[in-house]
């Protein structure tokens, strides 16, 4: 029985991973003109793959309350420009200084400093450009209100109230290891990494309707799931591989970051990726309104090893 049930969930993961690719995909800019280089080096980080984790989580949460399709899809993608941009300045030399990521050379490695910061500068507009573009798929007023939410949501969380503030605390933190209060690390993870998973989850609940109420238990849905994934993050930096993860490991240790880990230990750190997530499967399945689908992406993500 399990088996089988297993089974379901990995071919139905199977399809919906290549459909999200194949949205991503279509609203890549051409690599032409003048601005060749910086668009090459655009596609180059996005199109190294990726779990597509975030687009995943918008369009559940937008199934999850009944959206139509189509409208969600420039999100989908804007969302993964505006994280990939993330990892692309997050691995600069400036920053975490990696040169392995998705399991290719990291952007700046390829293309040098300068074309990847504005790689990065691109995706980050281009997003908005893409996000934008749900405006013309609108069919009524109630949808341009709905679109015009999500924008503020996207900008909003990527923001310094969101994953670009948690990066700033991130790098200040450097070099206290052990010294980081738990306060702290968890208004490091709660933006550096909650805020894009809030972002999915609250752009996809927004973007199909659901109330305001109902808006709250998803942001803090998508914070146990934030919070659980960059301790799950932390975890590999210290036990997986290069090979697996597709970015080398270490990386926390060689630039003496404070995590969950250095604070809490490894088996606590274990025992509190599984309580929060669990935790958010719960409260999804305090809806109305189910996605099974969801709920058990959430719960695989506590044993993911990449
Ligand atoms: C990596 O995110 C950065 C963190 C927030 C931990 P992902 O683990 O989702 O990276 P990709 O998109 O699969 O490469
Ligand atoms: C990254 O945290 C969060 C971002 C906003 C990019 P990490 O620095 O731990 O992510 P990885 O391990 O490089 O993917
Ligand atoms: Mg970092
Ligand atoms: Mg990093
Ligand atoms: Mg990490």
């Amino acid at each position: 029985m399990k088996m089988v049930k297993s089974m379901n969930y990995k071919d139905e993961m199977e399809k919906k991973a290549e459909n999200i690719e194949a949205t991503i995909r279509s609203y890549l800019p051409e690599e032409e003109g003048y601005q060749k280089t910086v668009i090459e080096a655009m596609n180059y980080s996005i199109l190294a793959g990726g779990k597509r984790l975030r687009p995943m989580l918008l369009q559940e949460t937008y199934r999850m309350f009944g959206g139509r399709a189509g409208l969600e899809e420039p999100f989908m993608a804007a969302l993964e420009m505006i994280h990939t941009y993330s990892l692309v300045h997050d691995d600069l030399p400036c920053m975490d200084d990696d040169e392995y990521r998705r399991g290719r050379k990291t952007t700046h490695a390829v293309y040098g400093e300068g074309m990847a910061v504005l790689a990065g500068d691109a995706l980050l507009n281009y997003a908005f450009e893409t996000a934008v573009s749900a405006f013309s798929r609108i069919i009524d007023k109630q949808e341009m209100e709905k679109v015009s939410a999500a924008l503020s949501i996207l900008a909003n969380k990527a923001g310094i109230f969101g994953m670009i503030g948690g990066q700033t605390a991130d790098i200040e933190a450097e070099d206290i290891g052990s010294e980081v209060t738990e306060d702290q690390l968890l208004f490091i993870y709660g933006y550096k990494t909650a805020a894009l998973i809030q972002s999915a989850m609250m752009i996809g609940a927004t973007l199909a309707g659901a109330s305001e109420e109902e808006l709250v238990r998803i942001e803090k849905c998508a914070y146990n799931v934030g919070i659980a994934f960059q301790i799950q993050d932390d975890i590999l930096d210290i036990t997986s591989s290069l090979e697996v993860l597709g970015k080398q490991t270490g990386s926390d240790e060689k630039n003496h970051k404070a995590t969950y880990v250095v604070l809490k230990g490894m088996e606590q750190s274990k025992r509190e990726v599984k309580r929060l997530s669990e935790e958010a499967a719960d409260i999804l399945s305090s809806f109305e309104n189910r996605n099974e689908f969801l709920e058990n992406l959430i719960r695989q993500l506590i044993t993911r090893e990449k």
